[in-house]
């Protein structure tokens, strides 16, 4: 997952608050990276997570959809076939190069920038949002949520994803703890984000302190595919400080563990590790 999972050079965050500096500092991405996002990280790990998020969102004929924190657009681009006809689908997100390449693969779609701390929309003028694989990202959740109630209808929903936290991966959990024992306790801190809002009840709190009536929670398993054991754990290091803090035998008897620990999820020579999230329905 650290293609797309790493703390301080991932190219999918749209802010960075790393330790020492809680500040908003935009972290924007260049072309580039927003292209190997698409083309690489969607298909690994993203898209397997649309249909669960579509489903919970229930869209149908005449919704009026907004995705926030819409990247590259795997979820918007998808829902335009089901708001139709009549519907409308708006992607939203902080990240210009993201909605460039956004708007190369699905010109239908209305591609806005924002932040999701201020949404660039009136009070009340969707009927269904999606939020997909972000909502760790942003500094103030709970502001996020408010946004995102106030933005949507009375009656509509609102569809937050999160991955589980740590302890609830199978491949993944065990993989960190192993890392953390070589890379000392930190380790586990600079692995972390992507697992930060792993606890749905925390975040179903979140949403009743803004208005937002929970309507349902559905845990789902999907896979994410790395070509390799060694590409997984080379990109998991690369994205984030571990980078260098870990000498090359240090690196080495990781990569001897990781084949140990994560044998069982290699396929045909290709790493499929189970990835464990949730979708949260909810309306204003
Ligand atoms: C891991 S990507 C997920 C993108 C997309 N939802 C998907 O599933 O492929 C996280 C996205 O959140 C966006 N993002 C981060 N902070 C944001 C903010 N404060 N407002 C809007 N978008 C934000 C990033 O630019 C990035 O595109």
């Amino acid at each position: 997952m650290g293609h797309a999972m790493g703390r301080v050079t991932d190219p999918s965050r749209g802010s960075e608050t790393d330790a020492g500096d809680m500040a908003t500092e935009q972290f924007m991405i260049d072309a580039e990276q927003a292209e190997a996002y698409e083309e690489r990280f969607v298909p690994a790990l993203f898209r397997q997570w649309v249909e669960p998020v579509l489903e919970a969102a229930e869209v149908g004929p005449g919704d009026q959809v907004l995705d926030v924190a819409c990247g590259t657009g795997v979820v918007a681009r998808a829902a335009v076939t089901l708001a139709a006809p009549g519907g409308s689908v708006t992607g939203v997100d902080l990240n210009p190069a993201m909605l460039a390449v956004a708007h190369r693969v699905e010109p239908r779609v209305s591609w806005e920038q924002g932040d999701v701390a201020a949404l660039p929309f009136p009070a009340g003028g969707f009927d269904v949002l999606t939020c997909q694989a972000a909502i760790f990202f942003f500094p103030d959740p709970a502001g996020a949520l408010a946004e995102m109630r106030r933005v949507t209808r009375p009656g509509g929903r609102v569809v937050v994803h999160a991955f589980s936290s740590l302890h609830a991966q199978p491949a993944y959990g065990p993989w960190v703890e192993m890392v953390t024992h070589h890379a000392g306790p930190e380790a586990t801190e600079l692995l972390g984000t992507y697992w930060s809002q792993g606890d749905p009840s925390a975040l179903a709190d979140c949403c009743a302190d803004v208005g937002l009536r929970v309507l349902a929670v559905r845990r789902h398993t999907r896979p994410a595919f790395f070509p390799s054991v060694e590409a997984m754990v080379r990109t998991e290091v690369n994205a984030t400080p571990l980078r260098d803090r870990l000498d090359v035998p240090t690196l080495d008897r990781m990569l001897v563990e990781s084949h140990e620990l994560l044998e069982t999820f290699v396929e045909d020579g290709r790493l499929v590790i189970p990835i464990a999230g949730y979708t949260l329905s909810a309306t204003p």
